[in-house]
């Protein structure tokens, strides 16, 4: 299988790049600067439009995982310009280039993420509930508009709505550990949110089972049927560290040093089903938390 992907120096292209490898197929890594000789790589400029549809010929897939990163820090209105851009003129210069090709791939996985739900409580979303308010649903909506022209192609386009990848190597778990390690860390705001997760190993799985299984296209929600909320996630951390968790980070204090990306990312609450993933059988490897922690970070 010759699998194109974008953003593949990423948290989850990384993996992606490493596990395609080790099942046989060929990855053709889209970088964002020359790329370099004896390699598949492939260069493109997303934000100058630059990409030439040729070398895209002959892919069985596409993975379109690049974005800037939204969990680095505050989230001004210069870096949520880039959020938005960075995502769709990546993904409209993408479908572009696959317009032109004689032969498309079969298939386009597209990151999104459970965002798109917005703030829901308790009540629990699958593919099927609609968009809710904010900036980051309002992001992912547009993200996933501009994978259309890939769908009208017939290409089958799968949107991997991802809840929060739990890596040791980056991501919202390897941001947290430092905290949680010196008998910091706590719940976030009133703890009462849910929390949508999906180990590393089972998000890596599941796109690959995407990238495979005809039956997924659409939205899909790549997140364990099991989540929990933000006061469990600190517990069970603190349990896997054997360190205490007895410090709430309250919600002001995110707000002031985060800006929007605190309601919109860390005191939303979002109880996400994987529907379309049990429907297609997706065997989750760790679909619960405690085991998921003790996987990832070897305890
Ligand atoms: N990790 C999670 O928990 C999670 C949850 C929900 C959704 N997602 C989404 O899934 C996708 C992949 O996640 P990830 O955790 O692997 O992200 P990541 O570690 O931040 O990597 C994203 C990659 O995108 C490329 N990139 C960065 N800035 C860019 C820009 N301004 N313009 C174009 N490309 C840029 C980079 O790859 P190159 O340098 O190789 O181009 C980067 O390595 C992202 O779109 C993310 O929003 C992730």
């Amino acid at each position: 299988m010759n699998i194109a992907i974008t953003g593949a120096s990423g948290l989850i292209g990384r993996m992606l790049v490493a596990h395609a490898a080790s099942h046989g197929a060929r990855l053709y890594p889209l970088v964002r600067r020359q790329a370099q000789l004896g390699t598949l790589e492939i260069s493109w400029d997303p934000h100058l439009g630059v990409l030439a549809a040729a070398d895209l010929e002959g892919m069985d897939a596409v993975v379109h995982l690049a974005g800037e990163n939204l969990g680095s820090g505050r989230w001004t209105a210069a870096r949520k310009a880039r959020f938005r851009a960075s995502r769709l003129q990546s993904t409209t210069l993408l479908c572009r280039a696959l317009s032109q090709l004689r032969r498309p791939p079969e298939v386009l996985v597209v990151a999104s993420a459970v965002g798109y739900y917005g703030d829901r409580g308790d009540v629990e979303v699958n593919e099927d509930t609609g968009p809710g308010r904010g900036f980051l649903a309002e992001l992912v909506q547009a993200w996933e508009a501009a994978a259309g022209p890939a769908r009208d192609m017939g290409i089958r386009v799968v949107h991997a709505r991802f809840g929060i990848v739990l890596s040791r190597h980056g991501g919202a778990l390897a941001r947290q550990l430092p905290l949680f390690r010196w008998g910091l860390g706590g719940p976030l705001g009133s703890g009462h949110q849910y929390v949508s997760w999906i180990a590393a190993t089972d998000a890596i799985g599941a796109v690959w089972q995407a990238l495979h299984d005809a039956t997924l296209n659409g939205p899909c929600n790549i997140v364990s049927p099991q989540p929990v909320t933000s006061a469990e996630f600190a517990g069970t951390l603190g349990r896997v560290l054997r360190r205490p968790v007895w410090l709430p980070a309250p919600a002001f204090a995110l707000r002031l040093l985060l800006g929007d990306m605190a309601d919109e990312a860390l005191l939303v609450s979002t109880r996400v089903r994987p529907g379309c993933l049990l429907s297609a059988g997706y065997p989750f490897v760790c679909p619960e938390l405690e085991a998921a922690l003790r996987h990832e970070l070897n305890r």
